[in-house]
């Protein structure tokens, strides 16, 4: 449901079936102390022009480094060791510095956690949000600087005049992810890569930003590569979700689909914390155990050793010894679960 009370699927345009963005067997790594740890292991995801595609899974599953590594801003000792990663046909590996810098601005906006640490301190709130303007739509400085204060009022800046004239440090976090979103759209993107915009902000302006960006989205047709930790903010906005294990894709599809009827055990306890949200002790609910070591297993799934349906169901000893692909399922969908698909991935077999 959104924040209205209504499903996304309710109320969602007619989508494109042209994928925008393709990646394709992805693998990320940093240095380790036993040779290099692996974070992203072969990550194969499509956004399609228009479509919300929420990436959902507990933290340190590697949600920001997929966002990072498309925008080829993974940390400087972070290695892509192979795949493919394709934006409207064209092949973002082999991309130039200066392509990249054009890519970013103008195809492809960005937004993330803290808006106040991705402002320039140094600089006043126009010229960051005009500056995607004169940069990328070879606009005249003035022109584009004219723009800005009808920008701010767009995304519901009050007394956009005065906010122009603002440094970062002026601004409260809502006001601040407001100019993140006036500027990562004033390039007139294709695509939009949200990762936990609204994490930082209070309920409230949560709410606002997310109406915001829902709004601006349908006008625009933008696809949106939506990372969040909270499901009901995916169940409003998203079109399709991918949920990440250490990683791992391990459940994709339809988001009614997923949240009605999960099929992957990892899924299904995470939409269980996120409905039980706390024990009555007014603790916060998790998934018992830990995905702290889940990158490091050699062979068997990743999951297997918090997985209560390897435990009950007899199927320990499978899923210990070998990992199960991510399999398509009727409906669009796809899992990675001996106890749903039961094709043998022979590289990852002990
Ligand atoms: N600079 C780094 N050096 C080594 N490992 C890193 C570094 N940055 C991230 N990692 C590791 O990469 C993995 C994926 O991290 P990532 O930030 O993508 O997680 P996430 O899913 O975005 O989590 P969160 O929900 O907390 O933001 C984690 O295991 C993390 O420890
Ligand atoms: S493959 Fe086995 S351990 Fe992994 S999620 Fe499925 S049942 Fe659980
Ligand atoms: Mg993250």
């Amino acid at each position: 449901m959104n924040i209205e009370g209504q499903t996304h699927t309710d109320t969602a345009p007619l989508l494109s079936r042209t994928p925008l963005l393709e990646i394709e067997d992805l693998h990320v790594s940093f240095p380790g102390e036993n040779g290099r740890k692996s974070v992203i292991s072969g990550l194969t995801l499509s956004v399609n022009a228009g479509e919300v595609v929420a990436l959902v899974g507990e933290s340190g599953s590697g949600k920001s480094m997929t966002a990072l590594s498309l925008m080829r801003l993974l940390p400087p000792d972070a290695e892509i060791t192979s795949g493919r990663i394709s934006f409207a046909g064209r092949d973002i590996l082999a991309l130039s510095p200066a392509e990249l810098d054009a890519l970013r601005g103008a195809d492809i906006g960005m937004l993330f956690q803290q808006p106040q640490a991705m402002l320039d301190p140094t600089s006043r709130v126009r010229t960051q949000v005009a500056e995607p303007l004169w940069v990328h739509r070879k606009m005249s400085r003035h022109s584009a600087l004219g723009r800005v204060v009808n920008m701010l009022r767009d995304v519901g800046i009050p007394d956009p005049s005065a906010r122009a004239q603002c440094f970062a440090h002026e601004l409260s976090g809502g006001m601040a992810q407001r100019v993140m979103i006036a500027t990562a759209l004033s390039g007139n993107p294709q695509l939009l890569i949200a990762d936990e915009p609204t994490t930082a902000l209070d309920v409230t302006v949560q709410a606002q930003i997310l109406r915001l960006l829902d709004d601006e989205r349908r006008k625009r047709s933008l696809a949106t590569l939506l990372i969040t930790h909270d499901l009901s903010v995916v169940a409003a906005f998203a079109d399709r979700i991918a949920v990440m294990y250490a990683g791992r894709i391990v459940e994709e599809g339809p988001t009614q689909a997923i949240l009605k009827a999960p099929q992957h055990p990892y899924t299904k306890a995470l939409i269980s914390c996120s409905l039980l949200t706390t024990d009555g002790a007014g603790q916060l609910l998790s998934i018992p155990g830990s995905s702290a070591h889940a990158h490091e297993l050699s062979c068997g799934c990743r999951f297997h050793p918090r997985c209560a349906i390897a435990k009950s169901s007899g199927m320990g000893n499978q899923c210990m010894a070998s990992e199960p692909s991510l399999d398509s399922l009727p409906e669009g969908r796809k899992a990675r679960c001996w106890a749903v698909g039961h094709h043998h991935d022979e590289q990852t077999s002990c």
